[in-house]
């Protein structure tokens, strides 16, 4: 599969990145959604990533206070990859701070990236700062226009919310990249609340982030219950909220749709886990770019191997059926 562009910019990204959350150690709440990993883990979940293809990664400041933007560096290096080699993206976390603190940590992410440069910089969320959206938004241009970091994006971000964003660095000569949303086959709110179609007309990207529904959608917890509850407990918590989440219901609900992916999977020789990283990277054309999250390497080798078939458009409908009821 070809590389797709990053919004308007002139940065190419493989259709399927990594998500680095995986990375964050034990520094912060993240512990409680993700079961921790040692360096030499990330290291071969990062390189079994470049090896099939992957040719960008996504991580934050959130993520173990910029434990996970450390790990990924060292991992890069040891794999040999040199700065400016990939893309590394991470985000501003603005809870409880102004957008003055944007321009005040960015020294942070770059020390922590140990030399990689930020290829692009996303307001993690888009409540929580006492500074307005646009004041924030002005604080990322100065940093772009000064060559700080290469291109800006949003996250978790509405679509009135996209319009703005895309509106202010407009003024500022700058162009929105990306707005990074959750997007999988059991959440496909972007087809309804008007951030796809905002997404297509304003040529930015929308990077999918919890591609899997967190390992539901690989189909492991279908075949063994009793799985769940070994899980992290952020992520019991979530699925029991979500009517089709980590939680008996949300497993018997969800069964003929994973059934169903096993089967199409059969056919191409792949896991139900390719079939849903697949689905999400050819249902929405070139707008789409996903980041599944890894902690093993063979996870991280599936994952990019997604990029080498497609399923047709009546698999597609197929699973577009099942996934909605
Ligand atoms: N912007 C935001 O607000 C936001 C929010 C959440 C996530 N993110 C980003 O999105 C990335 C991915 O999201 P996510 O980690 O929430 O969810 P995800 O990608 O849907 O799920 C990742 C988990 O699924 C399991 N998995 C992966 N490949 C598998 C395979 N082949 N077979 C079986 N299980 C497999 C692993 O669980 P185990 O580790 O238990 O094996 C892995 O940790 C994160 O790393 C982060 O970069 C962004």
């Amino acid at each position: 599969m070809t590389t797709r562009r990053l919004g308007r910019t002139d940065i190419e990204l493989s259709p399927i990145g990594l998500g680095c959350m995986q990375f964050s150690g034990t520094r912060n709440v993240v512990r409680w959604m993700i079961r921790p990993i040692d360096q030499e883990t990330v290291t071969s979940v990062v390189r079994a990533a470049l090896d099939g293809g992957v040719n960008w990664f996504d991580t934050a400041e959130m993520y173990g206070q910029g434990q996970s933007e450390e790990a990924l560096a060292a991992a890069l290096k040891t794999c040999g990859i040199a700065p400016g080699e990939v893309t590394v993206a991470t985000k501003w976390a603005p809870l409880g701070r102004t957008a003055a603190d944007i321009t005040r940590t960015i020294g942070d992410r770059l020390r922590h990236l140990g030399g990689f440069p930020v290829g692009l910089h996303q307001i993690h969320m888009p409540t929580g700062s006492w500074s307005s959206i646009p004041a924030q938004l002005k604080a990322m241009a100065a940093l772009l226009k000064s060559g700080e970091i290469r291109s800006v994006g949003v996250s978790n971000f509405s679509a009135r919310q996209l319009v703005l964003a895309h509106r202010v660095l407009a003024a500022e000569g700058v162009t929105l990249a990306a707005n990074q949303v959750r997007i999988n086959l059991l959440h496909r709110n972007v087809e309804r609340d008007g951030v796809l179609d905002a997404a297509r007309r304003l040529g930015v990207t929308l990077i999918a982030y919890s591609p899997l529904q967190g390992g539901l959608l690989s189909g492991r917890f279908h075949d063994d219950p009793a799985l769940v509850r070994s899980q992290p407990v952020m992520r019991r918590f979530f699925g029991v909220l979500d009517r089709r989440g980590l939680s008996a219901q949300g497993l018997a609900r969800t069964r003929p749709l994973v059934d169903t992916m096993r089967a199409i999977g059969k056919a191409y020789g792949v896991s139900v886990s390719q079939v849903a990283l697949n689905w999400l990277i050819t249902r929405y054309g070139d707008t789409v770019v996903a980041i599944p999250g890894a902690s093993k390497p063979r996870q991280a080798a599936d994952a990019a191997a997604v990029m080498e078939f497609r399923l047709t458009e009546a698999e597609i409908g197929k699973l577009d059926e099942l996934s909605l009821t």
